[in-house]
């Protein structure tokens, strides 16, 4: 079955994905979950690809902190427009982002990058065997692939979501089946137990913007699926990692 399209990445949601997760941010823990990310990795003088950029956010923070060259490729165009425009002028030039289509070719020269990350984007790719494969061929040897992402302790087949459950099994596997070695899978469980309750907080204090700009049911969606991940991530039903991976 085709992966179903996620209707929330749309350009009106700008404002709402801002309010919740901070500026040009789609993702859990704002900038500190980027430095968690990469807490135990020298990023200077490397260059990087980020797979599914969103808004640019973490591109921008990168390129800024470490003074680095970083590419990127999403899946919506609105998103490539968005992030080339509100790129800051000072790094601009050290920023590439790009189109890629899920089926196709990542649009980068082969062996070109020191590391590609991705962070917040795998549980929405169902198929991961062709997009690793193309990670991998732009690459270096050597090179490293860091992901963010969540994991279960089995898998649910449920066609009725976007998103895909991996299993640290299943993860390790198409890894290895894509020319991965040197797995290492690291639990940052509780680390993001403190980001969702952070959102929640956040989420609050800006619940009247959220209502009045969007609407009432939207406020207690979100409200409601972070209380759930939390009795989640507490009963050990999902589990938040960060997955290093060395290309063979
Ligand atoms: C939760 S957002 C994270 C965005 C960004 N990484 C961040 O942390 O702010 C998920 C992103 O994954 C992108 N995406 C979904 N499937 C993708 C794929 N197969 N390849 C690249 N990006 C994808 C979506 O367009 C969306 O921008």
């Amino acid at each position: 079955m085709p992966p179903i399209p996620d209707p929330i990445y749309k350009p009106e949601n700008i404002l709402l994905f801002e309010a919740i997760y901070g500026e040009n941010l789609i993702s859990l823990g704002g900038l500190d979950a980027v430095d968690n990310m990469f807490s135990d990795l020298d990023l200077t003088g490397l260059k990087l690809l980020d797979i599914g950029f969103g808004l640019g956010g973490v591109a921008f923070y990168l390129a800024k902190t470490y003074q680095i060259e970083v590419a990127g490729i999403e899946i919506h165009s609105w998103m490539v427009k968005y992030a080339k425009a509100h790129a800051p002028k000072d790094i601009a030039p050290h920023l590439k982002f790009a189109i890629y289509n899920q089926a196709g070719e990542i649009p980068f020269k082969a062996a070109s990058f020191d590391l590609v990350y991705s962070k917040g984007v795998l549980n929405h790719v169902r198929e991961k065997s062709n997009l690793f494969r193309q990670v991998n061929k732009v690459l270096k040897t050597n090179g490293l692939l860091v992901i963010a992402d969540w994991i279960y302790p089995e898998i649910i087949m449920d066609d009725s979501t976007p998103l895909v459950n991996e299993t640290q099994k299943s993860y390790q596997q198409v890894l290895e089946k894509t020319g991965f070695k040197d797995i290492n899978f690291r639990d940052d469980n509780m680390i993001f137990l403190n980001y969702v309750k952070k959102l929640l907080e956040n989420i609050t204090v800006r619940r009247e913007y959220i209502e009045k700009e969007y609407d009432a049911e939207i406020f207690s969606t979100i409200r409601g699926d972070h209380q759930k991940l939390i009795d989640e991530i507490n009963h050990k039903r999902k589990f938040a990692v960060r997955i290093i991976a060395k290309k063979k």
